[in-house]
């Protein structure tokens, strides 16, 4: 039976997003040593927002072992951009190289090589790879969610006052001080806040139930592609970007425990969250 097609498409191209994603996090790891505390080849919407060797090398490895291993798919990448329009029923990867960059070029160990497999604009199998702890988080919509075989369960905790909480900061200043503000208006009606500096990592802990929730403006594709997927198979209640329907704004990103997502997302409307973008 090809286990390209049909039933079998999700779980095969998990299998395929885990074993590119391990090549490129080893990679990374070996490149790091070079890119620690230097060489910031280049930067893109802000002076802090770095392209490393270590990205250009990895989406370079992504791209080439997706093309030998599914040459019809195209690929969306955070440094390369787009292969093309996808048409129906087409895969698209979306991928990022190495997210948790400035994490990556501190030495800080929250980074990952991410893959997300989307088809009819659904991302449909994803993998999350941590190069320095080596944990793999994989999942195949309608068949789950694991962490080096462990399957995965959101929170089941329902008082928004216990809840941690996490967060990201974009790269633009003034966007990162009304995120800040934002913040500093919640801090004292959740349990706690964390901020790891690695979108699709964050994710997988709400997954894991480590995070009771996550929410961030301004996140790109291939910042939750994978991430969002896992998250939502782990149970999350997942908000991606995209219509405004609940005022939280259209670039919000929202993962968190099913009895904590409403009163979550009502507590970030009424301080702002809106207004944030
Ligand atoms: C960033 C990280 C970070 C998030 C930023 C992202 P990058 O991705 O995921 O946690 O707060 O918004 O841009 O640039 O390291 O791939």
């Amino acid at each position: 039976m090809d286990q390209t097609a049909g039933a079998g498409l999700h779980p095969a191209l998990e299998e395929i997003a885990v074993a590119v994603a391990r090549e490129t996090a080893a990679l990374a790891l070996s490149v790091r040593e070079r890119v620690v505390g230097r060489d910031r080849l280049d930067t893109k919407s802000s002076a802090t927002d770095v392209v490393t060797e270590g990205d250009t090398a990895c989406e370079a490895l992504v791209r080439e072992r997706l093309a030998a291993a599914r040459p019809d798919d195209l690929v969306l990448g955070e440094e390369g951009g787009t292969s093309g329009t996808p048409s129906p029923g087409q895969v698209r990867w979306v991928v990022d190289p190495i997210d948790g960059t400035v994490n990556y070029t501190h030495g800080l160990p929250w980074f990952s090589v991410s893959l997300g497999a989307e088809v009819d604009g659904r991302i449909v199998a994803g993998a999350v790879v941590e190069p320095v702890s080596g944990r793999v988080w994989r999942a195949a919509r309608g068949h789950g969610a694991r962490c080096d075989g462990a399957a995965l369960r959101a929170s089941t905790l329902d008082d928004l006052a216990l809840a941690v909480v996490g967060t990201g900061l974009g790269y633009d200043p003034g966007r990162r001080a009304r995120q800040a503000a934002l913040l500093a208006r919640i801090a004292g009606r959740i349990g706690d806040v964390r901020r790891t500096g690695c979108a699709s990592l964050d994710l997988c802990a709400v997954a894991a139930g480590w995070l009771d929730g996550f929410y961030e403006h301004g996140l790109h594709p291939w910042d939750h592609a994978a991430g969002g997927l896992i998250a939502q198979e782990a149970g999350a209640v997942v908000r991606l970007p995209g219509a405004d329907t609940d005022g939280l704004g259209a670039e919000a990103a929202l993962a968190a425990a099913p009895a904590l997502a409403a009163p979550l997302t009502a507590l970030l409307v009424a301080e702002g969250a809106g207004g944030v973008a």
